[in-house]
């Protein structure tokens, strides 16, 4: 059947009925640029069987995984264990995800990362300590990094909220609720870890990917970055998109992430930011928890949610509401990871109905871990088929 693409051209697929052809709208199938699938080591939160149909669920056929694993994947052995693990993982369900994987970076491992250069997409720092034990806070051994990247030609991303002031503000909070989340890691925290790597992106020339953008601060640096012609990208979520601070109220706990949820002004702002091309991609930063352990008691509680299966339905919303384009869609969501990443065109398509409304429902979900923080919103826009190297999934 033919069916009509985003951009008023044609696309031929196969097996499509033809009463539903005429209510379909092709899309290039998405990238997500930050997934944490969880394998090895937390296979009960996620793994790649469940990972994928979520993804397939989602409109997305490749991803691009965490290295905060258990062990951390910080070592040529032990990523050729995880993609030895994913492999076997995919086969079981007949889903050839296109899949990347991140190696962490730690204060002693360029020898490693030297030797993984063509088996990774990118190196992480986390410049702030988050969930896994991978950190790296020093500036002179962050350099040292970003030099080696540079020289290797592989994009840096970093999460970047500073370790010394989310320790700082630990010590305000002796008793905190998740309410004091985003104070004890504040938009100060993120301003200023974005703005070390920046000056480690323009001292070194690495490509700078900036994962998780969520404030106001972090959307100008790049801004002037982008103006001083460093190679410098950023990425933002769908939570920070679509939810703030005052989600706290219905979901607690559930709400709680890093960086955390922030305030409408920074919200304004990563919208302004995607239409004015500053912010060039939304990753999910999918982060699977139990619900068990997410309605622990602050601070036990983890931080992370789910949202490779939502955002699409979220952006695609949106659109119905006039806030973004299709074009603009396609360019944050697939074509402009394309180019930061250097990732080939696969074909891939997702075929949606625009007209169609769908509530997210936890039973529905295909993540492990079975809960969304947008469960109840009704959306205009629903994902209905998934071509990965011209396999058709029926969501
Ligand atoms: O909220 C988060 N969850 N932020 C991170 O940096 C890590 C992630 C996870 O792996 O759970
Ligand atoms: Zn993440």
């Amino acid at each position: 059947m033919k069916i009509k693409t985003y951009n008023n051209l044609e696309v031929e697929v196969e097996n499509i009925p033809e009463s539903e052809a005429a209510s379909l709208t092709a899309l290039p199938a998405l990238i997500d640029t930050h997934v944490h699938f969880r394998t090895p080591g937390a296979e009960y939160k996620e793994n790649w069987e469940t990972g994928a149909q979520a993804a397939i669920a989602g409109g997305v056929t490749s991803v691009l995984d965490m290295p905060n694993n258990t062990p951390s994947i910080t070592t040529e052995e032990i990523l050729d264990e995880k993609i030895k693990l994913v492999d076997e993982q995919l086969a079981k369900i007949n889903i050839p995800l296109h899949k990347y994987f991140y190696l962490g970076a730690t204060a002693d491992n360029l020898a490693e990362i030297e030797k993984c250069k063509d088996k990774i997409i990118g190196v992480k720092i986390f410049m702030g300590a988050s969930t896994g034990n991978l950190l790296v806070s020093d500036y002179e051994i962050q350099k040292k990094i970003f030099q080696k990247c540079a020289e290797l030609n592989l994009v840096v991303a970093v999460h970047a909220e500073d370790d010394d002031i989310i320790n700082a503000e630990k010590n305000n909070f002796p008793n905190p609720t998740v309410e004091d989340h985003g104070k004890i890691r504040p938009n100060r925290a993120a301003k200023v870890a974005a703005k070390k790597a920046i000056e480690l992106a323009r001292e070194t020339g690495a490509t700078l990917y900036i994962l998780h953008c969520s404030t106001l601060e972090e959307v100008e640096l790049v801004r002037r970055a982008k103006q001083d012609g460093l190679k410098v990208f950023a990425e933002t979520t769908p939570h920070h998109l679509f939810l703030t601070e005052t989600a706290y109220e219905t979901l607690g706990t559930k709400a709680q992430m890093n960086p955390p949820l922030r305030l409408q002004n920074d919200q304004d702002a990563l919208w302004q930011a995607i239409n004015d091309g500053i912010i060039d991609t939304v990753g999910t930063d999918h982060a699977p928890h139990t619900l068990q352990e997410k309605t622990s008691p602050y601070p036990q509680s983890p931080s992370g949610v789910p949202g490779i299966e939502t955002y699409l339905p979220l952006l695609l919303d949106a659109h119905s509401k006039g806030k973004i384009s299709l074009e603009k869609i396609v360019e944050i969501t697939h074509t402009n990871a394309q180019k930061i990443f250097g990732i080939k065109e696969t074909g891939d398509l997702v075929l949606v109905n625009l007209e169609e409304t769908k509530t997210i429902k936890n039973e529905s979900l295909k993540t492990k871990c079975r809960w969304s923080p947008f469960a109840g919103w009704t959306l205009k826009g629903v994902p209905k088929y998934t071509v990965l190297n011209k396999i058709i999934y029926k969501i």
